[in-house]
């Protein structure tokens, strides 16, 4: 071999060696793509729907949530079937066996739950923290540590002290504002030390139109609700996430807590009935202001023009000071993503009506969204609930929607399926879940073209760690990648798609080629 072809073979075998040590250095890889060192891969839970150990089995002085009463209300609303979750799937006792499983299960980085706001102020109110329930937290994100995960805190996922609700009507009355304020710094009191990552709140979207708008199948169920209630909602739990950032921003300034601190929202991005139609892309638009109304708040502290039209004076207005506090109001906002819908224009006279009508089909965002196209084709691979449909490049457009409106880091928040009558079928079939490993493989395709496009795609949480009380529908609809009966001391086992995103995120699996599992069939 003659000098300089040596030279150049030492030359390619310390290229090779250099892209080896940064495949090494990188903690994930999506088919070749690796992600940033700090990328996050975590998976999601929430308090109401996994821990148990309230309503009849309230322990530690835990205080009653709206979703207590509504659980155990059998007026307007409550749970498929009557359930409730009082022991839902008893993570308030298991959690110390639950999260190395979820360690070995996934290889996940971070660990991504939610405080019960009861826990921590039985009604709501006051500066002392209920020292039980903050010990629960500490153990629980402690218990994280010590199995090589970091933790995510989201401060408020749908279970409002009940007191709250009794004192003022919840969140459609400012006063919701500065109670959130106080129950924030409390909890950053208690666990700024150790929370790694924090999360105002999920989905103030869902929570509003479902619990306080005009068709309420989710607690509080309020009685007279219209949409002058949920856009209250909308507004005060907008200022409630920006005094929360607020608390945050000053704390960390003193050093008292870490991390970045975010929001979880969520939206159906819409692909229109006819993309040579200039009617049905201006629909789009008019869609997507609805879908993502929180987007100009967060990114300018005012509502966008087309939302903000609409609605006129049945939205609430932010005054110069808040506009000032919410802009920029967060480090990454968690996209949970669960179906796109087509969207067309409706006729010149559906929509002058619309516009003029609350009880239209279509108010507020008069445009005809469907999940069948003037085709008659659905809007993806259908599953166990109506809104929830695997369809192409849901995440990626949502993702880019983001961007394109000024959003400056997010990541993949919750993302998963229900998969057809799981609930009916025997554990050994139940784990075998082919669908929900298409849908995570929809999800990887989707991640790559964000990777590609060099969106600041900062995270993936997948919904949900293991099954749980699905809200209003109960145990009979299993969003879990771990299978779990509940009620006490129940066993988990794995799916076969936990096993499949494992695989693929630690790169011994292309997340495009069939995917056989190797044990537990
Ligand atoms: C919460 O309110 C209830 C009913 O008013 C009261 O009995 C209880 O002592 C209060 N709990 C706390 C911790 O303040
Ligand atoms: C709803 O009804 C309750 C009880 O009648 C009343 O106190 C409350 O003011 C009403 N709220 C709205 C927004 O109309
Ligand atoms: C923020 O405000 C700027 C300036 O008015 C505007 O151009 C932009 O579209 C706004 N962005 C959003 C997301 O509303
Ligand atoms: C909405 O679109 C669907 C699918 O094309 C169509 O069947 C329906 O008639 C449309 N509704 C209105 C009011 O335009
Ligand atoms: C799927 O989504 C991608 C990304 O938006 C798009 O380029 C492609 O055309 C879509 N495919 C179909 C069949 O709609
Ligand atoms: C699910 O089960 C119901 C009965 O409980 C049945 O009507 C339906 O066809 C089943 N769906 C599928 C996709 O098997
Ligand atoms: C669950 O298991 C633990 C530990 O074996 C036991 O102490 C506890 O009594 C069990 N709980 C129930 C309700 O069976």
């Amino acid at each position: 071999m003659v000098p300089c072809e040596m030279v150049a073979r030492l030359g390619q075998l310390a290229g090779a060696l250099a892209l080896l040590a940064t495949r090494v250095a990188a903690n994930y890889v999506i088919d070749g793509h690796d992600l940033p060192d700090d990328f996050v891969f975590g998976c999601g839970t929430s308090a109401y729907q996994i821990e148990g150990a309230t309503g009849t089995q309230a322990k530690d002085g835990k205080g009653v949530s709206i979703w207590d009463t509504f659980a155990h209300g059998k007026g307007l609303g409550h749970i498929a079937l009557d359930a409730d979750g009082d022991v839902a799937v008893d993570f308030y006792h298991t959690y110390p066996k639950d999260l190395p499983l979820f360690k070995e299960a996934f290889g996940m980085n971070q660990y991504d739950f939610t405080i019960s706001w009861t826990r921590i102020l039985p009604n709501g109110t006051g500066h002392t923290a209920n020292e039980h329930g903050v010990d629960f937290y500490r153990n629980v994100v402690k218990t994280a540590h010590d199995n090589g995960m970091t933790a995510a805190c989201t401060i408020y996922h749908w279970d409002l002290p009940q007191a709250l609700q009794d004192k003022y009507g919840g969140w459609v009355d400012k006063r919701v504002v500065a109670d959130f304020k106080n129950y924030a710094d409390v909890l950053m009191g208690s666990l700024g030390d150790l929370c790694d990552d924090w999360i105002s709140m999920n989905e103030p979207r869902t929570f509003c139109t479902e619990g306080y708008g005009p068709d309420p199948v989710s607690a509080p169920a309020l009685a007279n609700a219209t949409y002058e209630t949920q856009y209250k909602c909308y507004h005060n739990a907008l200022l409630a996430h920006s005094e929360a950032h607020d608390v945050f921003k000053k704390k960390k300034k003193e050093g008292k807590v870490k991390g970045r601190f975010g929001i979880k929202i969520d939206g159906q991005p819409g692909v229109p009935m006819d993309p040579r139609s200039e009617a049905d892309r201006l629909a789009l638009d008019q869609h997507h202001a609805f879908e993502f109304w929180e987007v100009p708040p967060l990114v300018n502290g005012s509502y966008g023009e087309i939302f903000a039209n609409y609605l006129g004076d049945a939205l609430p207005k932010f005054t110069a000071e808040e506009s000032k506090k919410l802009a920029g109001s967060y480090d990454f906002v968690a996209f949970d993503a669960y179906t796109s819908i087509w969207v067309g224009a409706l006729d010149s006279q559906d929509e002058h009506d619309c516009k003029r009508n609350q009880m239209s089909n279509f108010y507020p965002s008069c445009v005809n969204a469907s999940n069948y196209n003037n085709d008659g084709y659905l809007i993806g691979v259908p599953t166990e609930s109506n809104w929830n449909f695997r369809a192409n490049d849901t995440i990626f457009t949502g993702l880019k929607y983001m961007h394109e409106h000024g959003i400056k880091a997010y990541t993949v928040g919750e993302n998963g399926m229900g998969r057809r009558n799981e609930s009916q079928l025997y554990l050994a079939e139940r784990i075998v879940d082919p669908e929900r490993v298409d849908w995570y493989r929809s999800t990887f395709k989707n991640m790559k073209w964000a990777l590609e496009a060099k969106l600041p795609l900062i995270g993936f949480t997948p919904w949900s760690c293991l099954d749980n009380l699905e809200w209003s529908e109960g145990y009979g609809i299993k969003f879990g990648l771990i299978d779990s009966p509940s009620g006490y001391n129940q066993t988990r086992t794995p799916k076969m798609s936990a096993a499949y995103i494992k695989a693929v995120m630690s790169g011994q699996q292309h997340s495009q080629y069939p995917y056989f599992p190797m044990s537990g069939v």
